[in-house]
């Protein structure tokens, strides 16, 4: 994919001034976490990305983590599982170095670009979790096209997850919903657990608030669970 076409897909990658303390994080942290991606075709050994065994417990991906309060509140639930946070906006990437630290965990290995890149590189049926809360809504008719939800990326999922594995996906823009449903819940590969409103309407209690969700959300969230078949 080329370079423009990457970064009209996921919009800024700076947002104001870097305090020293994150700059700091960014220098010194970052580069032990960071998810190194392979010279291609060879993919990602996630053995050796988790320290030199694979997570006991799996391992999970977070598109666009914003600044990580969800990912590191996983990381601390699942010690055993290992988590890849993607998030190309280096702001919200030194808040999720902040988070890692002041929680002490030591599971989540972090990739600061596209998450595509990440997903082309990444084994077949390694991941048994996927989470992509609040992607950008892009709400205009001519920008659908930038969704992350789509076709392309559902495919890419299908093959990256196991049988059985849960991908999670919220939304609260009202044209996204519909968008959701259309191209995940009914992807032949997926199947969406609710069984009834309440259970897309409410959010589960293994699932805390998002930074967006706390702060900025403009309608109704729904939380939309599916089962890789
Ligand atoms: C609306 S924010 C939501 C952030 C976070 N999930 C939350 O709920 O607080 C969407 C995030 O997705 C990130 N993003 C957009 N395109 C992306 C991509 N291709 N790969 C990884 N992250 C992406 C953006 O930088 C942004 O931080």
């Amino acid at each position: 994919m080329d370079e423009s076409r990457r970064r009209t897909l996921h919009g800024r990658r700076r947002g104001k001034k870097l305090r020293a303390g994150q700059q700091s994080l960014l220098e010194t942290l970052l580069p032990r976490l960071a998810l190194a991606l392979p010279v291609e075709p060879a993919k990602i050994d996630l053995a050796q990305a988790f320290g030199g065994s694979l997570p006991r417990d799996g391992v999970w991906l977070e598109i666009g983590f914003g600044a990580g309060e969800h990912l590191v509140w996983q990381a601390e639930q699942n010690p055993g599982v290992g988590l890849i946070g993607c998030e190309p906006y280096l702001n919200g990437v030194a808040k999720c170095l902040a988070h890692i630290e002041r929680a002490g965990v030591t599971n989540v290995r972090l990739f600061t670009d596209d998450a595509r890149l990440v997903m082309a590189a990444l084994p077949s049926r390694s991941l048994s979790r996927v989470f992509m809360l609040f992607p950008d809504p892009w709400p205009k008719t001519r920008h659908h096209k930038r969704r992350l939800v789509q076709r392309e990326t559902l495919d890419r999922l299908a093959d990256l997850m196991m049988p059985g594995a849960e991908l999670r996906l919220a939304t609260d823009d009202p044209s996204y919903l519909p968008w959701m449903v259309e191209h995940a819940c009914q992807h032949p590969a997926f199947e969406w657990l609710a069984e009834r409103p309440a259970d897309w309407r409410a959010r589960p209690s293994d699932w805390p608030p998002t930074r967006y969700e706390a702060k900025e959300i403009a309608g109704q969230p729904a939380f939309l669970r599916l089962r890789r078949r």
